[in-house]
């Protein structure tokens, strides 16, 4: 009977309720997901006070409808960088991207990635490289994203370091970490001043930061904070997509000598790991009026968690959607959001996946994973694989070498 069959349900759920800080859900959120999208793929959160989005059509519908919007005067977005596109719907939203926009169009990134990206991740990975052991992470992956978002600013390269510290509060407050709101508060203060010291201490200079300011229809405010969302939005998500790139190809020997056989393959290997493992599990709408999604009647107001992650593995639209296959004809996955707030960056974080991957692929013969199988990807929001080892030869005949 159709309530018994749904009770039954109800005590195989893996949770009563999704618990970003659990650690079980930290370490291996799928599961819960597969369950949720199985059996409740529109679900009311009474810890969050929000419903859980979690099937493919479900979350396009959520993304690209009218029906949902962005803005919250509180959201947490909105808290620890300020007002910005991100959390804007309508006129203030198109106005703040489209000031923006320039340096993010299709040719402009693929052209400011072999002029500027290139090079950068070439001096990285040398410097890694010959070095014969070192941090992947921390030399490359978190260090190359910032140092682009630096130059697309116009900012100074000696200046990434302090502005990835000064970052860091601010990211890990959106991603529900322990970080004080007032933590928050000082770092975009300080930051906030370094923008604008930058400003007025180089009028007229190149850079998109100077173009925000001279575009006349935003204000000093909408300036900065547009600046401060971009050294944020940029800068996270792409370490993370770095890092789960390599350590995925360094956990398949087989397709590692096949890229270096067929470079063809690089866009698809990167675009299979961001569907598979995406750097940001989810994002926030509002009901923009009294809704129905998936049979659950939503009110006008209500926080909807978007879980992108779990509609990049409905087997509805990819088969065996667990398995790594970058052989697979993917229809686009949410990795990058989708509608009118899909990612500023796309095209920009995709060139700098590629560039560090060709690079690699340049200078290395084998790759390979010291100790077993890959580890997961962790953490709440933000997802990123951590603690791994790869074991590599270098194509001009060096040692066997490692980085972590
Ligand atoms: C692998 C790397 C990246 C991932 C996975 C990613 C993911 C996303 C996602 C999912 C959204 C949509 C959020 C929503 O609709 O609520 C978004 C928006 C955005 N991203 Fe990215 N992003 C990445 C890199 C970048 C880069 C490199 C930049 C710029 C330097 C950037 C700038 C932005 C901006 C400005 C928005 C807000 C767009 C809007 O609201 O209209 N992102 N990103």
């Amino acid at each position: 009977m159709p309530t018994r069959a749904k009770d039954s349900l109800r005590e195989n759920r893996p949770v009563h309720d999704i618990d970003f800080a659990a650690a079980d859900f930290q370490r291996d959120p799928w599961p819960t997901y597969d369950w949720y999208r199985e059996n409740e793929p529109v679900s009311l959160s009474r810890r969050y006070g929000a419903h859980f989005v979690f099937g493919y059509e479900h979350v396009r519908r959520v993304m690209t409808s009218p029906d949902f919007t962005a803005f919250h005067p509180f959201r947490v977005s909105r808290r620890a960088f300020g007002p910005t596109m991100l959390d804007q719907d309508g006129e203030h939203h198109t106005r703040l991207r489209s000031a923006a926009a320039d340096p993010f169009r299709p040719r402009a990134a693929t052209e400011f990635g072999r002029r500027v990206v290139a090079p950068l991740a070439g001096r990285m990975l040398d410097d890694l490289l010959t070095r014969g052991h070192g941090d992947f992470v921390a030399r490359l992956a978190e260090r190359l994203p910032m140092a682009v978002v630096c130059h697309v600013m116009g900012l100074p390269d000696g200046d990434a370091g302090r502005l990835r510290e000064l970052m860091r509060p601010l990211v890990e407050y959106v991603d529900h970490g322990t970080v004080s709101l007032e933590q928050v508060v000082a770092a975009r203060g300080e930051l906030r001043s370094y923008l604008r010291a930058a400003l007025s201490a180089r009028p007229g200079a190149d850079g998109l930061l100077n173009a925000l300011a001279e575009n006349g229809t935003l204000d000093e405010a909408d300036v900065v904070n547009t600046s401060v969302l971009l050294l944020a939005a940029g800068t996270e998500t792409t370490a993370a997509g770095i890092t789960n790139v390599l350590s995925r190809v360094a956990a398949e020997p087989e397709v590692f000598h096949r890229l270096r056989e067929d470079r063809s393959l690089v866009r698809a290997v990167v675009t299979e790991t961001l569907r598979h493992e995406p750097p940001l599990h989810v994002t926030l709408r509002f009901a923009a009026r009294d809704v129905t999604l998936g049979g659950v009647d939503i009110p006008v107001g209500t926080p909807l968690q978007v879980v992108l992650a779990s509609a990049n593995r409905d087997p509805a639209v990819y088969p065996s959607p667990h398995v790594w296959d970058p052989e697979r004809t993917v229809r686009t996955p949410f990795t990058f959001g989708m509608g009118r707030h899909v990612c500023l960056g796309m095209g920009l974080a995709q060139q700098e996946l590629e560039i560090v991957l060709h690079g690699v692929l340049d200078r290395v013969e084998e790759l390979g994973l010291r100790g077993g199988p890959l580890a997961p990807a962790q953490g709440r929001t933000f997802r990123t694989v951590r603690d791994f080892e790869c074991v590599y030869r270098l194509r001009s005949g060096g040692d066997a070498v490692r980085t972590t």
